[in-house]
């Protein structure tokens, strides 16, 4: 059986779902010729792939399909580095992304979303993403860099420019996102420049890797922005799709929300079934530099491919029932952040935050229900999930805790 995909089609920006249940009927990776590169859509494919071959794929040609598949310039930070260079330059920030790691910051964290969360309260109705969600994470992966975190709607609104797609958009080449990209960049240069002027002002992440210096390398600034650049991005995004994701499916099963509602720490398995359900990073592409056979398919070296997480984390031969929530599912395996050595470096603060927003919402709030004709996806190749859940609670009652 042959299936014709393009994730960069209508259909497949859309709604990737129908056509990944078709892919992985197919039993192995399926081919695409028009991009030279294999579409993992099954659960064992992206897994084998992630953990016996790591030393048979570099991550140099990029890590978005728009990179590997289009040819879209590749910025170089340790995410797009193989091999030692990878540890040595994500082993600078290691440290404060292990679980003790994160710990420090879940008080700060709390108290945050309380402050974002107080005011809202009593309007009764919100978009949990926009309102509440993505702005803790945005303020929280600047704190994490060392930027200003007064400027964190800026960089919000300027991200979201970048990562909009208009329909039919093949790749971020529209006007919108590369102004949106224009500007993000001319900020960070700016802020760059202010703290090589005067380094005292330089914290966080961006300070240890001002500083450092592997192999005789020290990051210029156009390396040091791109770094700015890619943990803004992956500490922001996808958290928030989640959170609004898990209001939603929980609005969709009324018996399992009344079991949160009732013990709100009981979200945490609703966060996890989330993501299985509707993963955020719906998909990231790696080059193949070895020949190698994976479950059928013969990959040759300089071919692309295509991990569909969205699609592996649906796949009925790995989880029962797939396609339902269920947040009391027991799983053996997951991807939801990946395998191997690019594992999420924030899959505890990613957790750590997702939850402790939902559980101080839930608490506050109670019992809730979503505005279905007001909740929007996302449409794109590489991020999928809500964008949009509008949520409505007593206001009368709903107080922090
Ligand atoms: C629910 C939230 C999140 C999800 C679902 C998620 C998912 C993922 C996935 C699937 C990957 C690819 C892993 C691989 O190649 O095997 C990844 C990589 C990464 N994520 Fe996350 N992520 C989340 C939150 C975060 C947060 C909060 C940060 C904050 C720093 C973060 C930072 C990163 C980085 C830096 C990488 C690249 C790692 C590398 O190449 O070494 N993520 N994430």
């Amino acid at each position: 059986m042959s299936v014709d995909y393009d994730p960069f089609s209508h259909e497949a920006m859309k709604d990737p779902h129908p056509i990944y249940d078709k892919l992985r009927a197919v039993g192995s990776p399926v081919f695409m010729e028009k991009y030279n590169a294999w579409a993992l859509a099954r659960f064992a494919d992206v897994w084998e792939c992630s953990t016996k071959h790591e030393k048979d794929i570099t991550f140099t040609a990029g890590q978005t399909p728009e990179q590997v598949l289009l040819g879209a310039p590749v910025p170089d930070t340790f995410m797009t580095k193989d091999g030692q260079a990878h540890r040595q330059w994500r082993g600078l920030i290691r440290e404060d992304y292990t679980p003790d790691g994160v710990k420090v910051h879940a008080e700060r964290i709390t108290g945050l979303v309380r402050e974002m969360l107080e005011p809202l309260l009593a309007k009764g109705e919100m978009d949990v993403y926009k309102e509440l969600a993505n702005r803790v994470t945005c303020i929280n992966a600047g704190y994490m860099l060392g930027l200003p975190p007064e400027d964190s709607e800026t960089w919000r609104a300027l991200i979201d420019g970048m990562l909009e797609r208009e329909e039919g958009q093949v790749g971020g080449g529209s006007e919108t996102n590369q102004a949106a990209v224009g500007q993000l960049f001319g900020y960070f240069f700016e802020y760059i420049g202010k703290i090589r002027q005067n380094p005292e002002l330089a914290g966080g992440h961006i300070k240890t890797f001002m500083e450092a210096e592997i192999d005789g390398h020290k990051l210029s600034d156009e390396e040091l922005a791109f770094y700015i650049f890619s943990l803004l991005v992956t500490g922001s995004e996808t958290t928030p799709i989640t959170v609004a994701g898990v209001m939603y499916y929980l609005a969709q099963n009324p018996e399992q929300k009344a079991q949160v509602v009732a013990d709100p720490v009981k979200v945490r398995k609703a966060f996890t079934e989330t993501l299985r359900i509707d993963q955020p990073t719906n998909m990231l592409a790696r080059k193949a530099v070895n020949d190698f056979e994976l479950n059928g398919a013969e990959i040759k070296a300089g071919q692309g491919l295509l991990y569909l997480y969205a699609s592996a984390n649906r796949d009925e031969e790995e989880f029962e029932s797939a396609a339902q929530f269920d947040m009391n599912r027991e799983t053996e395996r997951d991807l939801s952040f990946g395998r191997g050595g690019h594992k999420c470096l924030g899959l505890h603060l990613g957790t750590l935050m997702g939850c402790i927003i939902l559980e101080e919402l839930i608490a506050a709030i109670g019992d809730f229900e979503v505005v279905e004709d007001q909740c929007e996806r996302l449409y794109g190749e590489h991020l999928s999930g809500f964008g949009k859940v509008v949520i409505r609670w007593d206001a009368a009652n709903a107080k922090l805790r």
